[in-house]
């Protein structure tokens, strides 16, 4: 990232939502002092953090909810393209551990938990990082999610480098690198194009040498997320392909 973000924290911020956002600004990734006018902004209100994309006829804003909204538990629980992501996997038994290589907005993350995969969700870019912990932190202790929260293993990390120093073997991994948004839902649209004003044009370059990692550490398989008509990353053809409304899931087998 090129300037730090701002961060504005009104007065009724949390604490806990402080204390991530001061990491950020020890880290030089956030500051307190306006550097960009047309740039991205952190605000802190009451339900914590929030990410905004100025400079756009309308700003964008980027707030994950785990409790409620598009995001909330609910989802987690249906949903076609949901669905999808279990049958691409194999339908794995209870128990089974899943890393996902590329948490994001911890959607996928959050199915997996509630489905009784016990799973490592690693994002490696620090602001959306400190938004998922911020959403976690909100999170826990609500009755409904407690018993999926508490199977989900959240850190901020690169998965490549975290595979090259952690050996364990994963029943299974979900990959879901960036490319230009997929969906119709004007919601889902405008929380990609902030994410892509965050992490740039050419945002996941390495993403054929993670996916080649990810094949060293699973039993089962790896599963990647793309849209319907793009190329498989890297050009490493999948043993199979699943085909949804408008993701296509590749199912790749451990080497
Ligand atoms: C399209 S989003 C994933 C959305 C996610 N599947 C969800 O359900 O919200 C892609 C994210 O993967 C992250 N990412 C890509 N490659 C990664 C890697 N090697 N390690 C960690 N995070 C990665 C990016 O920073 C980005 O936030």
């Amino acid at each position: 990232m090129s300037m730090p973000l701002t961060f504005r924290p009104a007065s009724d911020c949390p604490e806990r939502a402080r204390r991530i956002a001061a990491a950020l600004i020890a880290g030089g990734l956030a500051s307190m002092e306006e550097h960009d006018p047309g740039g991205l902004v952190l605000t802190c209100g009451p339900e914590g953090l929030t990410l905004t994309a100025r400079g756009t006829d309308q700003p964008l804003s980027l707030y994950l909810d785990f409790v409620r909204g598009p995001q909330g538990y609910r989802l987690a629980h249906a949903g076609q393209a949901r669905e999808d992501l279990i049958r691409a996997l194999g339908r794995l038994p209870k128990g089974s551990t899943v890393i996902d290589a590329s948490t994001g907005l911890g959607r996928d993350a959050l199915v997996l938990a509630a489905r009784g995969y016990r799973v490592i969700a690693l994002e490696r870019h620090p602001i959306l990082a400190a938004l998922l912990s911020d959403a976690l932190q909100r999170a826990a202790g609500h009755p409904a999610l407690e018993p999926a929260l508490a199977r989900l293993d959240f850190r901020q990390a690169d998965a490549g480098e975290w595979l090259a120093e952690n050996d364990t073997l994963f029943d299974a991994a979900v990959f879901d690198p960036m490319f230009p948004p997929r969906s119709k839902d004007a919601a889902v649209k405008k929380e990609m194009q902030v994410l892509q004003r965050l992490l740039g044009a050419t945002p996941d370059p390495d993403a054929p040498a993670t996916l080649a990692a990810l094949r060293r550490h699973v039993r089962r398989r790896v599963v990647v997320k793309r849209p319907l008509h793009a190329p498989h990353v890297g050009d490493q053809t999948p043993a199979h392909e699943l085909r949804g409304r408008s993701t296509r899931f590749d199912i790749y087998l451990p080497v």
